[in-house]
């Protein structure tokens, strides 16, 4: 049986990987400045995460949400103490397009309203309503195409106060860096404008913190550094550092009711496990101080370099904007220098979500091929 050929793949099989590092077939080691699409947040193989996971497998690795599972309460305290977000309640899921579905579900039940507000260029996922609020006509089928999206401009608060006024709007859904789109951000006053306008206008503020949660940026969440507390933030990718997890925060406005949402998988013992893994690597080594040191230290560097129009993004969500388009270069820096980046919608930013253990070091290795190849 054939693969359902949807992914364009580089030639590389790895067979295993151990911190900022993954191994292939062949024997060569590359440094991964990917992170496997901002999902490796506290390093490959982390040996708090391994045990943790395989102990957990080894108690019990699943049961239904018809039972108790006081992990997942030990997770929702957790994500409180370390994001600092107060009076929110935690419903888990499996992934970042879930968790944006679920958050938009909950928005329209809410509200009583059904269309979305989202921004050009955004990226939330390819379920049916977060695909449909996915600026990108080519993976919007008829079927989602049915959800009605209002598609505004990043930073254009007049827009969007035009399509609220219609009062027809559940949700604005929005990254507060955009990541698939290619790192831009807007101000804070737009982001606390949006704040304003939600209420003002009975919708729901989603943050779609899927790629920028869990210490990527430098805060916990990419929001806070704008001092808005959105209605739901979703989180999935460096949640579990590899296992498939994902959630939501729900202010504490929005009433559960039971059967309202609900998932087999979510929450499971072994996803609860390994986000605990990941929270307490987090804080033990001060990994979001780490994410904001070397973030420093990258955008220093940077400045040297010849063709370089921007450095942008934060944290360690950052993108390197040339004055041409970097598929060949991401090319060589994987097949001659064996270094993972990413791209991104626009086709001359380079992409680097490197594991939030990163050093110094790696980053000196990564700029001297850069330097070599421009
Ligand atoms: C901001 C954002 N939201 C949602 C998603 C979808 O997440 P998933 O692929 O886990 O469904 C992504 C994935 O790249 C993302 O970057």
């Amino acid at each position: 049986m054939s693969l359902f050929n949807v992914y364009p793949l580089f030639d590389i099989t790895p067979v295993s990987a151990k911190g900022l590092f993954v191994f292939d077939n062949n024997g060569n080691n590359y440094l991964d400045l990917y992170g496997g699409h901002a999902v490796i947040s506290i390093g490959h193989s982390h040996p708090e995460y391994t045990n943790a996971i395989s102990e957990q497998v080894r108690k019990l690795g699943f049961y239904s949400n018809s039972i108790k599972n006081p992990l997942q309460e030990d997770l929702a305290t957790k994500i409180k103490e370390l994001s600092g977000c107060e009076n929110y309640q935690l419903f888990l899921c499996n992934s970042g397009a879930e968790a944006n579905e679920n958050a938009l579900k909950l928005a329209s039940f809410h509200t009583g309203k059904s269309k979305v507000l989202a921004f050009e260029n955004g990226f939330h996922g390819r379920t049916s309503a977060a695909v449909a609020a996915t600026d990108n006509a080519k993976i919007i089928a008829p079927i989602n195409a049915q959800q009605k999206v209002d598609f505004v401009k990043l930073g254009d608060l007049t827009a969007v106060e035009t399509v609220l006024k219609k009062n027809e709007t559940c949700a604005i859904i929005i990254e507060c860096i955009q990541g698939v789109g290619g790192l831009d951000e807007s101000t804070t006053a737009f982001y606390k404008g949006l704040e304003r306008l939600s209420k003002e206008y009975n919708t729901i503020l989603i943050a779609d913190e899927v790629q920028s949660g869990f210490g990527r940026t430098g805060d916990f969440f990419a929001f806070q550094k704008h001092k808005i507390n959105p209605d739901i933030i979703s989180m999935a990718k460096g949640m579990g550092n590899g296992f498939p997890v994902g959630g939501i925060l729900i202010d504490e406005k929005i009433k559960a009711s039971f059967g309202l949402l609900g998932t087999t998988f979510g929450g499971n013992h072994l996803a609860c496990a390994a986000s605990l893994a990941v929270l307490k690597v987090i804080e033990n080594d001060n990994l979001i101080e780490n994410a904001n040191s070397i973030s420093n230290y990258f955008k220093e560097k940077a400045q040297s370099l010849p063709k370089l129009k921007k450095v942008k993004g934060r944290g360690l969500m950052l993108g390197l904007e040339f004055d041409f388009p970097i598929a060949p270069l991401r090319e060589a820096l994987i097949y001659k220098h064996h270094i993972f980046t990413g791209s991104s919608k626009n086709p001359n930013v380079l992409r680097i979500l490197p594991p939030l253990t990163i050093q110094e070091k790696h980053i000196d290795q990564f700029f001297e091929a850069l330097h070599e190849e421009l």
